[in-house]
């Protein structure tokens, strides 16, 4: 099954600044994703991107907005249409007329898997966020006391450990890296520190 796009030009750019509101994405979100381990870690990846655009990116609260809409939808065809990943979703917001941007960001979240390279820093660190997120949360599971008191020494144990979350790509995630310009480290930092607030 090929998930590849087959092109690198995403919406329109006269849709530049549209958006959803909260309510319609939300409405989005809750309609296609019916899986809470999903709608958790679109909820976790929507979060951090929120807090680097404002921390790190310093965007305004428009900005922000797209930062965590990209987030929030960025996996939502994988539940319900897992054959049509990324195409789904990312035809649904063309045919809303959704800010480029964020359909951009969306289609180059698994540069291998559908064939497009993130360029812009939306793009890189939803990339960067996804992966990492994931294998993260499992570390969480399973320590007793949770997000509360991992640090980045840990992570980089299950890391190394090719049997935990064996499904998480250690290749992707030193790839998002290398293209974001972030060290390991500072990634791992950054979502243990914020990721754990996130519920469902
Ligand atoms: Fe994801």
């Amino acid at each position: 099954m090929s998930l590849q796009l087959g092109r690198t030009e995403f919406g329109n750019k006269a849709n530049q600044g549209n958006v959803f509101t909260q309510e319609e994405a939300m409405q989005l979100f809750n309609d296609w994703v019916l899986n809470p381990k999903l709608k958790l870690h679109m909820k976790q990846v929507a979060h951090m991107m929120r807090c680097w655009s404002a921390e790190k990116e310093l965007q305004d609260e428009a900005g922000q907005w797209k930062w965590e809409m990209a987030g929030l939808l960025h996996d939502a065809d994988w539940d319900q249409w897992p054959e049509q990943h990324c195409k789904k979703i990312i035809e649904h917001l063309e045919e809303k007329n959704i800010d480029p941007e964020i359909i951009r960001a969306i289609a180059s979240h698994g540069p291998i898997h559908f064939g497009v390279l993130p360029e812009t820093s939306m793009d890189k660190m939803l990339f960067a966020f996804d992966e990492l997120s994931g294998l993260i949360h499992a570390y969480s599971l399973m320590r007793p006391g949770g997000y509360e008191g991992m640090d980045v020494k840990g992570v980089k144990k299950r890391l190394k450990d090719k049997a935990f979350a064996a499904n998480v790509s250690r290749e992707d995630i030193d790839d998002a890296c290398t293209r974001a310009n972030i060290s390991l480290e500072e990634l791992i930092e950054f979502i243990i520190t914020r990721q754990g607030v996130v519920t469902l």
